[in-house]
């Protein structure tokens, strides 16, 4: 009997395949799947929309591959880009990839995409795309298909002809034809989730009485073509810009389907990061981008960060500065995102041949991550903190640090209060009176001296356990020793990398040279489940033996 069980189990196994995704649509703020159940985007930027029209990477690797390393990266979903001709104009959709790229003069490269992956050289462009979707299906990842662009090439500058509605590349109706016909061809497949209908609206000619139209329009035209697919709006202004929304809404005969994008990069503000003090330039452009677009969480739209990414050799001030203030800005908010990108390199971009992405997770030749502690550090967003039906945990505050994307970890006997993964957390509550109380104790987080170890203590009370979050960031969690000291003293990780500890308050003052990231921490909330299986020693040191030890 039971190896009968046992075999039924294995065959079952066996033929148990995950799909890679049913349809998804909206609950408020949260993507959800049909069971009603969360399902955070965590995307990385695929490119496929340059002159030659294919996936970038296919000279490189096979495209199984690639689909593989993306799934090993922890990435569920790809945006993956199209132009709009390659749908509305059958000379181009049915160019083959090999009269493609020996138009462009690209020889080397379809010679070496024969012999990567000799099945997609002769297929139509329009096939060709169609094949990628269908690798990512089989490797489980998610789509969201990007109309990046009408005329085929790199994007997006404001005098380029493809920006709004109107302009020399940019025909409504045409576009409408192309967005119908994209849809329509992926009506059967599952993993394609979403449609971004356009990228990066800007230019001379963009208002917002144009884009209600038109995104109306379109995101009709979507839905009729294949009502399973999310529609993704993106904003003016490069997709800085949704704020028109707060006062008018989208007008829609659907419901349950709707997201709003934004692209958030360093250069979006010029060189602001590395020319300010950091702690005023993230409290500034946080603010700025919550009233632009991140009020729409409030309203109960999903914001989709649809592009984000830094240059990952780490040379870049300007990129450097701000990504510690998005990644805070994005674990507290949680939203779904996509990685400004996978691409490692380009066959051909902006005229350069084989020009390298130094923002790509992949290396110049697509065989390894080009930056793996980067990697690691954007890991942690790509699990949801919360939304329905994660767990049936309590809600509770972590502390996230953005410089390393780890969280202060669950305090055991042997070890001090360290950093550690988000997924087994000291669970706190901020109690009014500003303390960090360990969930279901009486303890709570104690700052011992300049240079100390944090401590747990049970008087809570005291100045000690009053942790206030100052400086513009608002990501210093700031304290007193005694209520009468006039220093105070922050939450910092020692130079061990690991062990949390109390220091002088770093670059409070306007001070363009001063790097506050390693005090930088944001109170997040989270429903992960957390373990609690304490043995009886950690339950007496939690609950008697905390001034002991
Ligand atoms: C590229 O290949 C085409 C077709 O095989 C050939 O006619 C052309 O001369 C080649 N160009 C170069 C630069 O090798
Ligand atoms: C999918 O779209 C095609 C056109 O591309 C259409 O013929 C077909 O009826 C659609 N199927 C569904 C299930 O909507
Ligand atoms: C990865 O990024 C870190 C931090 O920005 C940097 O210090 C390091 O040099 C980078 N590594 C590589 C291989 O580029
Ligand atoms: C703190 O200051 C108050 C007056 O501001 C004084 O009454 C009190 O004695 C001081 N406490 C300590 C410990 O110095």
């Amino acid at each position: 009997m039971s190896g009968l069980l046992l075999l039924l189990a294995a065959s079952f196994l066996l033929l148990w395949k995950p799909t890679a995704a049913a349809a998804l649509s909206t609950n408020s703020r949260w993507i959800v799947d049909e069971s009603g159940r969360r399902v955070k985007l965590a995307c990385v930027n695929w490119v496929s929309h340059l002159e030659d029209m294919l996936a970038e990477g296919l000279s490189k690797q096979p495209l199984d591959a690639i689909s593989q390393s993306i799934v090993s990266m922890g990435f569920n979903c790809v945006r993956f880009t199209w132009p709009l001709y390659l749908a509305t104009d059958d000379n181009l959709a049915t160019l083959t990839v090999r009269q493609s790229f020996l138009s462009l003069g690209l020889n080397e490269s379809i010679a070496a995409i024969q012999l990567k992956n000799p099945a997609l050289v002769d297929l139509p462009l329009l096939q060709a795309y169609k094949a990628v979707v269908r690798n990512l299906g089989d490797n489980n990842i998610m789509v969201i298909l990007d109309n990046h662009i009408s005329k085929p090439g790199w994007c997006c500058s404001n005098s380029d002809g493809n920006g709004f509605f109107g302009d020399k590349y940019f025909d409504p109706d045409l576009w409408v034809n192309g967005l119908t016909k994209m849809a329509g061809l992926f009506n059967d497949t599952a993993n394609v989730v979403g449609m971004s209908l356009r990228n990066e609206l800007r230019g001379p000619k963009q208002n917002v009485n144009d884009w209600y139209k038109y995104m109306q329009r379109g995101a009709e035209a979507v839905h009729a073509a294949n009502p399973n697919v999310l529609v993704i709006l993106s904003g003016l202004s490069f997709d800085n810009d949704l704020s028109f929304l707060s006062n008018k809404q989208v007008q829609l005969s659907f419901s349950a389907k709707l997201v709003f994008e934004l692209h958030w990069y360093a250069f979006s503000n010029g060189n602001a990061w590395a020319s300010g003090s950091p702690n005023q330039v993230c409290g500034s452009i946080s603010s700025s981008v919550m009233r632009k677009a991140g009020f729409l969480l409030k309203q109960g739209w999903p914001l989709f960060i649809s592009e984000f990414g830094i240059d990952q050799r780490g040379t870049n001030t300007n990129d450097n500065r701000y990504l510690g203030c998005i990644l805070g800005l994005a674990a507290e908010l949680d939203v779904d995102w996509a990685l400004w990108t996978l691409q490692g390199s380009y066959y051909l971009r902006q005229g350069v041949l084989g020009m390298e992405e130094f923002y790509g997770v992949l290396s110049y030749d697509w065989c390894k991550q080009r930056n793996s502690s980067f990697l690691k550090r954007i890991s942690t967003l790509q699990s949801p903190f919360q939304g329905p039906g994660l767990s049936d945990t309590q809600p509770y505050k972590v502390l996230f640090h953005p410089a390393t994307g780890l969280c202060v970890a669950k305090k055991s006997l042997l070890e001090p209060l360290h950093l550690g993964s988000c997924d087994e957390p000291e669970a706190l509550d901020y109690t009014e009176q500003h303390s960090l109380v360990s969930q279901g104790t009486l303890i709570c987080l104690k700052a011992a001296g300049e240079g100390e170890k944090v401590k747990f203590g049970v008087f809570c009370s005291d100045s000690a356990s009053q942790w206030e979050l100052i400086s513009d960031s608002k990501m210093h969690l700031s304290t007193k020793l005694t209520a009468n000291s006039s220093a105070s003293l922050c939450l910092d990780v020692d130079s061990d990398g690991r062990t949390i500890v109390t220091n002088t308050c770093r670059c409070l003052s306007n001070d363009r040279t001063c790097d506050p990231e390693n005090q930088w921490f944001r109170i997040i909330d989270s429903s992960r489940p957390v373990a609690s299986k304490n043995s009886i020693m950690e339950w007496l040191f939690r609950n008697l033996w905390w001034n002991v030890l």
